[in-house]
């Protein structure tokens, strides 16, 4: 008993448990495409819109068929007043705390939450989609005691995030660079939140409840958490002549460098250098390029750990450019939620489509057989 021979598998780490047509990652070549289109064309010349829709429904929009699909999520934005009341009650908890249990709620007013067939839950991912911005600002405006401001039809995904922000409408150039960084973040693969959603679809469970489980699953800090602590760290190295020493003294203390490393890349994370383009340009835009001094100074102190599989990862210049546009740190995660619907939304659907219950083991290395022995004999 509890001696066969097994193979343990732990993390699950190289193990292939489905098929899918989403998204395709090679980690040691450092390559992602959605739908078969490479991460870096998308980057340079899609829309977040657009992307969400190749995610959704497998292939490019034409001019009519983005429209109308542009057309449902500006006219799905809004959230229940009742919704807000909930996000009014927990306010001070953290941002990602507070999506997820709005999220959680939104299910009791989505008149289709029951219902489980493709059409339905594809239409509650587009809502979806267009919901958690709003949440995700409106929490951000009432635990400052402020009015949310009121999503703004005539704007674009990534413009309306950021003008939910202050009420301002934002400069084409850093709607751009939001637009492009939901883009990066659309979809992953079988990442730890990714996975938890389908093990949920798994159960047959409704997409509200798959995307509050991946939403839960992100917060950790190996996961979604990492932006947020990239701009602690960069703080704290305050000066980029201090960056040697500061990564030398993490690593000697066996702790992360924040931003750096991936399960499945082995080589540079292929999103990674669109944003450190985009941080480049907003640190000078903004008269602020100290941030970004700081990250190159730390990429150049991580570089010897290159040879060991451990590159930068997208998470390293988002977090210092959602800084620079002025959106609070523990923001951070929840921008990456935001992208990452249409995904989470995808990989629900491929689930359903052929479903399985996601059932792994577990091997007993614990002892038997051992006599039970009544409390008053303890
Ligand atoms: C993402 C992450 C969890 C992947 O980890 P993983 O695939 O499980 O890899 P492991 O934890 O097994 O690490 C393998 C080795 O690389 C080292 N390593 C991995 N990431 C590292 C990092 N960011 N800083 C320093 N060392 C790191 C580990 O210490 C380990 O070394 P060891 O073999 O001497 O013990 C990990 O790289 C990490 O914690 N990164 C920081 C958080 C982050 O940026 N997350 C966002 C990912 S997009």
């Amino acid at each position: 008993m509890g001696d066969e021979k097994v193979n343990i598998h732990r993390g699950l780490v190289g193990i292939h448990f489905d098929r899918t047509q989403t998204t395709y990652i090679n980690g040691k070549q450092g390559i992602l495409e959605y739908r078969g289109y490479s991460i870096h064309d998308l980057a340079e010349k899609s829309t977040f819109e657009e992307t969400a829709y190749l995610l959704l429904h497998g292939n490019l929009p034409n001019k009519a068929q983005l429209d109308e699909f542009d057309k449902i999520l500006r006219s799905s934005r809004k959230i229940p007043s009742k919704v807000l009341k909930i996000i009014e009650t927990i306010k001070s908890a953290h941002p990602m705390d507070v999506l997820r249990t709005a999220v959680s709620a939104l299910s009791a007013f989505d008149k289709e939450t029951d219902d489980k067939s493709y059409e339905a839950t594809l239409r509650k991912g587009i809502r979806l989609t267009a919901q958690v911005p709003t949440i995700v600002m409106s929490h951000n405006a009432i635990r400052q005691n402020k009015k949310p401001v009121t999503p703004n039809p005539e704007l674009s995904h990534a413009a309306n995030f950021l003008y939910m922000l202050d009420g301002s409408i934002p400069p084409e150039n850093t709607t751009k660079l939001m637009d492009k960084d939901f883009i990066l973040h659309a979809d992953h693969g079988s990442n730890a939140s990714a996975f938890a959603a389908r093990v949920c679809a798994g159960t047959q469970a409704d997409l509200h409840s798959a995307i509050t489980t991946g939403i839960s699953v992100l917060s950790g800090p190996s996961h979604g958490g990492a932006a947020e602590n990239v701009m602690k760290m960069v703080k704290e190295v305050r000066s980029p002549e201090k960056a040697k020493d500061y990564v030398t003294n993490l690593l000697r203390n066996k702790e992360r460098v924040m931003g750096f490393g991936h399960r499945v890349y082995k080589a540079e994370d292929p999103r990674a250098g669109h944003l450190k383009e985009g941080v480049e340009a907003l640190g000078k835009e903004k008269g602020d390029p100290g941030w970004y001094e700081i990250l190159v100074a730390v990429m150049d102190a991580m570089k010897p750990y290159q040879r060991r599989g451990i590159h930068v990862n997208v998470d390293f210049f988002a977090g210092v450019i959602y800084h620079l546009l002025g959106i609070p740190t523990d923001l951070f995660v929840p921008i990456f939620a935001i992208g990452r619907i249409p995904g989470w939304t995808i990989q629900v659907l491929e689930q359903y489509e052929h479903n399985i219950l996601l059932r792994p083991l577990l091997h007993y290395t614990g002892e038997h057989e051992k006599q039970y022995i009544s409390i008053e004999k303890r």
